[in-house]
């Protein structure tokens, strides 16, 4: 029986321990706790805790006071009938004591090791957590010697509280393990579940073109039709076919970059000369729109790739273009910001609402908007997304109903001489 005020201490360093758990601190300063309490408590002792790994062999839990070299020797234990203390105590499932390891059998095979660090007595109790045994639980000492009955009360303690440390932290790390298979499980279902929006949206929208090439090409080979009826027939089906063409292109485009395929050549370039590339490109459109495309901003050196960065740009431009009425202004502009190259493409059409926002990068939605003449698909803003990070930069939105919307990518700004560097290279 432990004396009153050695029950105190028990309880005191029981008190520590359990706030160490509560803290969730690691389980090996966790033992080390329960080790050096017990030390102080048994006199001339040294402890050691051995945990049971997954394939059955016992491995280095805490062992502060043991030389290192004895604890490294005995890491890698098989428990079995003769494997000394510890390996015969998990064998059996019940403590082993031994007061002389120079006479013992179960120390055969690790007399001279005990001879080297100064062991002659090690009684060993296995540690269970749920009915399993999960280690052990040893107390070295250096003199021949049997625990009397407050030690084998003091072992039964401290045992104990290991077990209560060592199921802690197994049902902690089993918590997290669910945690990521439950987390694998739903990002592979939205994954899936994307796919299959994607694959139907897709052929949602290629079904539209498809059918009114069919119904063009029936109508040329079944029906007397005027060589005026002809021209506008064949060029319904030829609109229908680039409009699916540049469907597929966008896709394909889309699909190299979320495998991370699309080839993307970083050069240092001037940004603006392509944004003016692309706003020439689209003047013609603009006019007959009768919306104003105003450039400004200082040239802009940036490492980008030349034919992405276009794209994304035209992009944007025939969006603005796309959804702004006219007798409006769409203004490009460059700038910088710290160590990034901007380019702001601003409208003054309807806005998009907050709400649908978020639906601004989902493949094919449109947000309502009518696909109008042009027969925009809604792929433009999830590929020009995509191509902006491909080249490590970004694109967001911002915008306000009424008022007009704001695109903005942002880009790795280069120096100016880089760019001297650059087009010296080139010529
Ligand atoms: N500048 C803008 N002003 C108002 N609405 C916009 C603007 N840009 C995009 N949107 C809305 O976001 C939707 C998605 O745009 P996105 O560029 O991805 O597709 P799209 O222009 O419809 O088709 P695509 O670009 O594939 O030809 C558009 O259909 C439209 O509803
Ligand atoms: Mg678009």
């Amino acid at each position: 029986m432990l004396s009153g005020h050695e029950a105190a201490a028990v309880l005191d360093r029981q008190a520590i321990v359990m706030e160490q758990l509560v803290s969730d601190a690691p389980l090996v300063s966790v033992l080390d706790s329960i080790v050096i309490a017990l030390e102080e408590l048994i006199a001339a002792s040294r402890c050691s805790v051995l945990l049971l790994d997954d394939d059955g062999v016992l491995r280095h839990g805490s062992a502060p006071n043991l030389p290192a070299a004895y604890s490294e020797a005995i890491d890698g234990l098989v428990p079995g009938p003769l494997a000394g203390s510890c390996g015969t105590a998990v064998h059996l499932g019940e403590p082993v004591v031994v007061g002389d390891v120079m006479v013992d059998r179960r120390w055969d095979d690790f007399r001279s090791l005990a001879r080297t660090h100064d062991i002659s007595a090690c009684w060993s109790s296995p540690i269970r957590a749920r009915a399993r045994v999960v280690g052990t639980f040893a107390v070295y000492s250096r003199v021949r010697h049997e625990p009397d009955e407050r030690e084998r009360e003091l072992v039964r303690r401290f045992t104990h509280l290991a077990s209560i440390a060592i199921d802690h932290e197994r049902a902690a790390r089993e918590r997290t393990a669910r945690y990521h298979a439950e987390m694998a499980r739903e990002s592979a279902e939205r994954a899936n579940h994307a796919k299959s929006q994607f694959v139907t949206a897709l052929s949602h929208e290629l079904r539209t073109p498809l059918q009114s090439i069919t119904g063009f090409a029936e109508s040329l080979s079944t029906l007397e039709l005027s060589p005026h009826q002809r021209h506008k027939a064949l060029q319904g089906i030829t609109r229908a076919s680039t409009h699916i063409l540049s469907i597929v292109d966008d896709v394909l485009d889309l699909a190299r970059v979320e495998a991370g395929a699309m080839p993307i050549q970083l050069e240092v370039i001037d940004a603006r000369e392509v944004v003016a590339g692309a706003c020439d490109l689209l003047q013609p459109l603009a006019e007959e729109r009768g919306i104003d495309l105003v450039q400004s901003g200082p040239p802009l050196p940036a490492l980008v790739d030349r034919r992405r960065l276009r794209q994304i740009i035209l992009n944007l431009v025939s969006n603005a273009l796309r959804f702004s009425g006219p007798t409006t202004s769409i203004r490009i502009s460059t700038a910088t910001r710290g160590a990034e190259a901007l380019v702001t493409v601003e409208d003054e059409g309807p806005g998009i609402s907050s709400e649908l926002l978020d639906r601004l990068f989902v493949p094919f939605d449109r947000l309502g908007a009518d696909a109008g003449r042009e027969g925009g698909a809604g792929l433009g803003l999830v590929l020009a997304r995509r191509l902006a990070d491909a080249m490590g930069g970004s694109l967001t939105l911002k915008s306000a109903v009424g008022i007009g919307t704001t695109a903005t990518v942002s880009l790795t700004r280069a120096l100016e001489d880089e760019l001297a560097d650059a087009v010296e290279v080139t010529e």
